[in-house]
């Protein structure tokens, strides 16, 4: 039985690539491979003129692997998250997340993914101000039918967030804010964390604990975690770090 809330760690993840059959494996299909990205394009037009912005990414992740992604401004970072995420669609090319091919859903199987399988984190913290933080962090995790409140729990105190639970977004600090953010992404316990300069608004030492936070979250969970950052110091603390450049990855 697997115990740690349905969450694998890695060499449980690697042994199970290798014995499909290994009855650990309750949680969802776990592949080495979470996130494999083949020839992708995106274009946009702007005044009639076409902004060839993607122009055949290669990219893969594995299960538990952080990764950072720099580039410069209007390079596409953001573009590219979209399109993993599902909120825009690709012109061309393949994205695979575990055994579904997002460039093949729907609409709405495109949401259901994103409500399944990512987290994603914004630059704006984007939470609700009506809600507390304890709200905030569970909501998206029971509108999928996936609250798991010993994980909740485990979230508020690994997130140091224990002391802050009945208060509402405008009574706590940017850093706080983003710790909730992250919470409430991982709280579905998705198979892959997205992060668009999830740090940009924050100070610089703020900016490492919560990255800090992050990258133990994801060891922990096994998900993969991919970061748009510009901060090169933040990027090398990651396992990789890679750069989109001319539309392609270096
Ligand atoms: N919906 C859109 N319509 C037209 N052009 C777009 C659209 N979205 C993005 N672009 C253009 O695509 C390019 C890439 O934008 P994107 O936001 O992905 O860059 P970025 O690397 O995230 O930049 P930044 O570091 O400033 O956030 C830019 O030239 C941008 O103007
Ligand atoms: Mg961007």
């Amino acid at each position: 039985m697997e115990a740690n809330n349905g969450f694998k760690t890695n060499a449980t993840r690697h042994f199970r690539s290798k014995c499909a059959t290994e009855q650990l494996c309750q949680f969802r299909p776990a592949p080495f491979i979470v996130l494999s990205i083949r020839n992708l394009s995106k274009t946009f037009s702007s005044a009639g003129e076409p902004v060839h912005v993607l122009r055949g990414v290669d990219l893969d992740l594995r299960h538990g692997e952080r990764v950072a992604l720099t580039g410069e401004s209007g390079s596409g970072k953001s573009t590219l998250l979209h399109l993993i995420a599902g909120l825009d669609a690709a012109d061309g090319g393949t994205i695979q997340l575990e055994e579904i091919e997002v460039t093949k859903l729907s609409d709405a199987g495109r949401a259901g993914l994103r409500r399944d399988r990512i987290g994603l984190v914004f630059q704006q913290f984007n939470l609700v101000p009506s809600l507390s933080v304890a709200d905030n962090l569970a909501f998206q995790a029971r509108i999928a039918g996936r609250h798991d409140a010993a994980w909740i729990k485990e979230l508020v105190e690994r997130l140091g967030l224990g002391g802050l639970l009945k208060r509402y977004p405008e009574q706590i600090s940017g850093g706080q804010q983003q710790r909730v953010a992250i919470g409430r992404a991982l709280a579905t316990k998705p198979s892959l964390l997205l992060a668009d300069e999830p740090t940009g608004n924050l100070d610089e030492a703020t900016a490492e604990d919560v990255l800090a936070l992050t990258r133990d979250l994801v060891a922990r969970t096994g998900c993969g975690f991919l970061m748009v950052t510009h901060s090169l110091h933040l990027a090398a603390t990651l396992d990789r770090h890679l750069t989109l450049h001319a539309g392609r990855i270096a």
